[in-house]
């Protein structure tokens, strides 16, 4: 271990002006910061991580676990993407009152929406504790006994952290299990819906351009963090207040040009860039098209029953755009691999490293890593790949076969005695009265009719047409009655009779065997974490992903595509309105925004050519999780918001390639326009702090 941490100091040392990588905030001393200052910032890395006063990391805030969202108004006013706050417009919307299609603006305070359930959570420090969490572990241990001394060092670490009473620790590993962060975190738990565009100004171009450039999204919907009198965070109560944070961003006018500094600051949610070719191919050429072709057969049926009726529309919207975003995502991702010989290119590395092991005499401690990785990645595969595709069908696509599984949980805590029993059911009818609000019996049949025969040969969809479970009202009534009862009219129902033999499957087979390998992978890919360290000490090692708060930096810049062809950078109104095609349910645009367009009444938000901007491109390392994260200029202003990235870049989750890797923001003064000339909510405009950090260079400088 020792050795790991000199290895990545002197990491920290070399000095380069490359690209990528998901920086933890607490470490940017040293090498982030000095490239950040190459690419033109002028932030010390006090400015974006301080315990001691505030900085920049006060103002962002993990958004109900999957989302980023950052805090722009002393008020605790809370901006994210609209594919963000998506479940939440969608919940308050129906055919009266359709925020999805109209989108919803709160006037008032007092306007402003609860949603039950969302929460955000801000970090309060983060303390590196690998020490701590490494202690009495020795190389004699199995990968169990190892696993279990972690778990019991962390949560002791996590348990005697000295903290507030309103805030949680949580220990999360990085590089691998090589290294251990501790979190002091702050969540609060009132968030009301403040501003939502229309889905045609906020999911412009839904799933046709999703994870394509040029995009024309304005995705972006806005919330705001309540507080209770002494601004802690507290339940939902009519008595609160807006929060008042540490730091909030100044919002800038002055927009962004090719080449200019941009960081996007977030909570990334998984990468694995460190993996295997051998892993990498499993993944693109079994894991992927098994997964894709299930989602594909549910989006066929989802889609068409979409189109034809507004009601299922509403109902389907969140779990549709749900399901098709990781199903396009797989397959620019099988794209993007091919075309980057990402395969080989790996292949190289492992070569490189297999020469260096050599070299530096480190062969027989770490040679037997890469054809361990071999044998295992060939037993691994069939297992793998069933395990995703029960994941698939049975928690992801078919609704009914989701509700049945959960009824195996509840059949589950009979053994845990009548309470377990008790509050497990309570829980299980929370969870069908919203699972019936949004759920049509006759779409899902068909989804199930079309997704079961990639699984099993053995389906029935007559089970559609006997189950109790087809609403609310004859599902609540096999809830009803003693356990025994419960679990007896359960198991006469057919749907329930029909999955239940799966699920034990899968609990029996599948996944212990699935677990089992996977744990002899991921230690072997501890081990290899660190040989790559050792042997090849040059290259640039930035943590995966792990759904904590990161760093990611880069430039404005456009990209070839393929021969011949340049992608700009920025985009503007022109191109929605090139788009536009009249009524259809991607690419209509509300009359308001052409009326705007014909007479360019942009006001303060237009660029310096007189158009309006709408969106831009950048090198900064993004992923999943980093939706609605802030891009924030050289003086730590806001200039855009994170919601995608570029087709041939997706597969930056295990290869990122600064040539064609790019993230993509909507401009901030879009989303300004959007709020004030659209729709005239201007006193959500009023509270923030707008700013001109270019005109203001040379004249009056910022410190540093
Ligand atoms: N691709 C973006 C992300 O991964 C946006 C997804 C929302 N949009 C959609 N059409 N589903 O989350
Ligand atoms: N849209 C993604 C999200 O929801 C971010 C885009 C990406 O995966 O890079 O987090």
């Amino acid at each position: 271990m020792k050795l790991l941490r000199f290895l990545l100091l002197f990491i920290t040392i070399q000095l380069s002006a490359q690209q990528g990588g998901m920086w933890i905030p607490s470490l940017l001393e040293g090498m982030n910061e000095d490239e950040m200052h190459s690419l033109g910032s002028k932030l010390s890395a006090e400015d974006i991580y301080s315990v001691n006063q505030s900085s920049l990391k006060d103002a962002i805030a993990h958004f109900n676990g999957g989302c980023t969202s950052e805090v722009i108004s002393p008020k605790g006013l809370l901006l994210t993407n609209h594919h963000c706050g998506f479940s939440q417009i969608q919940s308050h919307s129906s055919l009266e009152n359709d925020y999805l299609k109209d989108g919803f603006w709160a006037m008032t305070l007092e306007n402003e929406l609860p949603n039950e359930g969302l929460y955000v959570e801000f970090i309060v420090r983060i303390e590196d504790v690998t020490k701590q969490a490494l202690e009495g572990v020795t190389d004699t241990m199995d990968e169990r006994e190892r696993q279990a001394k972690i778990n019991s060092n962390t949560n002791a670490v996590e348990k005697n952290t000295v903290k507030e009473d309103w805030q949680d620790t949580k220990v999360k590993a990085f590089y691998e299990g090589n290294q251990y962060f501790l979190f002091v975190t702050e969540r609060f738990e009132d968030i009301r819906l403040v501003g939502a565009p229309p889905s045609s100004i906020g999911k412009f171009g839904s799933d046709t351009d999703n994870w394509v450039w040029p995009r024309h999204t304005g995705d972006f919907s806005m919330f705001r963090i309540y507080a209770n009198k002494d601004n802690k965070p507290a339940k939902y109560s009519p008595d609160n207040v807006p929060y008042t944070p540490r730091h909030y961003l100044p919002v800038s006018l002055d927009g962004v040009s090719e080449d200019d500094f941009t960081m996007v600051f977030g909570f990334p949610g998984r990468t694995e860039e460190y993996l295997p070719a051998v892993a990498i191919k499993q993944i693109v050429e079994k894991v992927n098209p098994s997964n894709i072709a299930i989602r594909e057969a549910a989006l066929k049926v989802i889609d068409a029953n979409m189109k034809a009726s507004d009601k299922v529309r509403i109902q389907y919207a969140s779990k549709q755009a749900r399901i098709a975003n990781s199903w396009k995502k797989w397959i620019g991702e099988n794209l993007g691999i091919k075309k980057s010989n990402a395969i080989e290119e790996r292949g190289k590395l492992e070569t490189e490293f297999t020469n260096a092991l050599k070299e530096k005499g480190l062969e027989a401690k770490y040679g037997h890593l890469l054809p361990e990785f071999d044998r295992l990645y060939k037993e691994f595969e069939p297992v793998n790949v069933k395990r995703n595709a029960f994941v698939e069908v049975f928690i992801r696509n078919v609704e009914l076969m989701m509700l049945m599984f959960r009824m195996t949980q509840l059949e589950q805590a009979v053994s845990n005695g009548e309470d377990a029993f008790n509050k497990s059911k309570q829980s299980t009818i929370e969870r069908m009265t919203a699972f019936y609000k949004d759920y049509d019996a006759t779409v899902d049949k068909g989804v199930y009719e079309a997704v079961m025969p990639l699984y099993t040969a053995n389906y029935d969809s007559s089970i559609y047409d006997k189950t109790s479970f087809s609403d609310l009202e004859s599902a609540l009534k096999v809830m009803e009655g003693t356990p025994e009862e419960v679990v007896a009219k359960l198991n006469a129902d057919p749907a329930y009779q029909y999955t239940k033999p799966f699920v034990e499957e899968f609990y029996t087979s599948i996944n212990p065997e699935w677990q089992r390998l996977n744990t002899e992978i991921n230690a072997l890919q501890t081990q290899y974490m660190t040989a790559q360290m050792l042997a090849l000490p040059n290259k640039r090692y930035f943590p995966d992903a792990n759904s904590t708060l990161r760093v990611t930096y880069g430039k404005v810049n456009g990209y070839y595509p393929r021969d011949a062809v340049y992608y700009l950078p920025v985009s503007y109104l022109d191109g929605v309105m090139e788009k536009y095609v009249p009524g259809d349910y991607e690419f209509d645009v509300p009359q308001r925004l052409q009326d705007l367009y014909k007479t360019k009444d942009y006001g303060q938000y237009a660029d310096s050519n007189g158009k309006m901007p709408v969106c831009f491109i950048g090198t900064n390392h993004t992923t999943g999780g980093n939706s609605g994260s802030p891009a924030i200029d050289a003086h730590g202003n806001l200039i855009g918001l994170n919601f995608d990235r570029v087709w041939e870049g997706t597969m930056s989750d295990m290869n990122y390639d600064p040539n064609i890797c790019r993230n993509i923001m909507v401009d901030v003064r879009y989303v300004l326009f959007i709020i004030d000339k659209y729709a005239g909510a201007t006193r959500l405009i009023d509270e923030m702090t707008l700013v001109h950090p270019k005109a203001k260079k040379g004249k009056n400088k910022k410190k540093n």
